[in-house]
């Protein structure tokens, strides 16, 4: 694919034969996969930015990988021009190397990224859908630029950028189980994986806090009081955006505004009891919490997952997704 779309392409397949190639020849871009068959990918990127002797010290380098763990990609942020996570869409890497080559910086083309994402279950087309309901995004001005408040610098924010695709990933796979598989329901869930963190998108660190109200209460004292206001607030923050918008399909606003209530009214910002959670946001909610539960369990299971939230999801909507979801693998 990329052999048919730029001229002139070196492959390694070692990371001992890539060493080799960065030392002999200057590159333009490296595409550097981290879980390789005999080393990790990692240490080529350790010696092109740890040598600023070598010739492609300052050559930007896109990482690709299936899993990519949050640790390193802290650790690695800024030496990385752009993740792409696998399976990924053909066009965004294109895209993404085509920008690189031509010098764009990373706004100019990323104002709406796409989620390159489809881990954890396989679904049949999902991609291709979700692309159209991104195309109908960026032909509604209102609406793309709501989107484009996101702010999300895909250099840098693997995070974000798996959280969503994996979101609209869970969200989907527990929606066909419960037989609620129209496109409106699945373009419902790509608009609200996108919007609700919106108004912490920029920080990262505030992205990864899944919390009861208690377990809020106790980190006050710990955090900054502007970051924790903004922590507490930013569901309502963005569902207010989003009803101002009168062209965003009707339940988005719904679930962002719940996405942090949990069934036994202990979760944040309203308290919500679980009958005023709607079914759309229970099944938002439980996806939410599996995709953290996914980010932190490398080796995570469905029934691993649905045994550890029996006590917290209690409540018939919750009782009917955690079902579902034990059927999905
Ligand atoms: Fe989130
Ligand atoms: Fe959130």
């Amino acid at each position: 694919m990329i052999e048919n779309q730029f001229e002139k392409v070196e492959t390694a397949t070692s990371v001992e034969m890539a060493l080799q190639k960065i030392q002999e020849n200057i590159f333009s871009c490296i595409l550097l996969d981290i879980h390789l068959k005999d080393r990790n990918g990692a240490e080529v990127l350790k010696f092109l930015k740890d040598n600023p002797e070598n010739k492609n010290h300052n050559c930007p380098v896109v990482i690709l990988s299936g899993i990519i763990n949050a640790q390193f990609v802290d650790k690695n942020k800024n030496r990385f021009a752009g993740i792409i996570i696998k399976p990924f869409n053909n066009d965004s890497l294109i895209e993404m190397i085509q920008n690189i080559l031509s010098g764009k910086k990373e706004k100019d083309y990323n104002d709406i990224p796409s989620p390159n994402c489809q881990l954890p279950f396989p679904i049949p087309q999902l991609q291709d859908k979700v692309n159209k309901v991104m195309d109908q995004v960026k032909k509604n001005n209102k609406v793309k630029q709501l989107f484009s408040e996101l702010k999300i610098d895909r250099n840098t924010d693997a995070f974000l950028m798996a959280h969503i695709g994996m979101l609209i990933n869970v969200a989907t796979g527990i929606s066909n189980k419960l037989e609620w598989n129209t496109d409106k329901t699945l373009e419902k869930f790509v608009y609200a994986a996108y919007l609700h963190d919106m108004a912490i998108a920029e920080k990262p660190e505030l992205l990864r806090i899944q919390a009861t109200t208690i377990e809020l209460e106790l980190m006050k004292d710990k955090m900054d009081s502007r970051d924790y206001k903004l922590l507490f607030d930013h569901a309502t923050l963005a569902a207010n955006k989003i009803d101002e918008i009168i062209e965003v399909p009707q339940d988005v606003g719904i679930m962002v505004r719940q996405h942090h209530e949990l069934p036994r009214g202990n979760g944040y910002p309203l308290r919500l009891p679980f009958g005023k959670i709607t079914p759309l946001s229970t099944v938002f909610i439980v996806a939410h919490d599996l995709v953290d539960y996914i980010w932190a369990n490398p080796n995570w299971t469905v029934k691993g997952y649905c045994a550890s939230v029996k006590t917290k999801f209690k409540g018939p909507h919750f009782a009917k997704v955690l079902y579902a979801l034990s059927e999905l693998s």
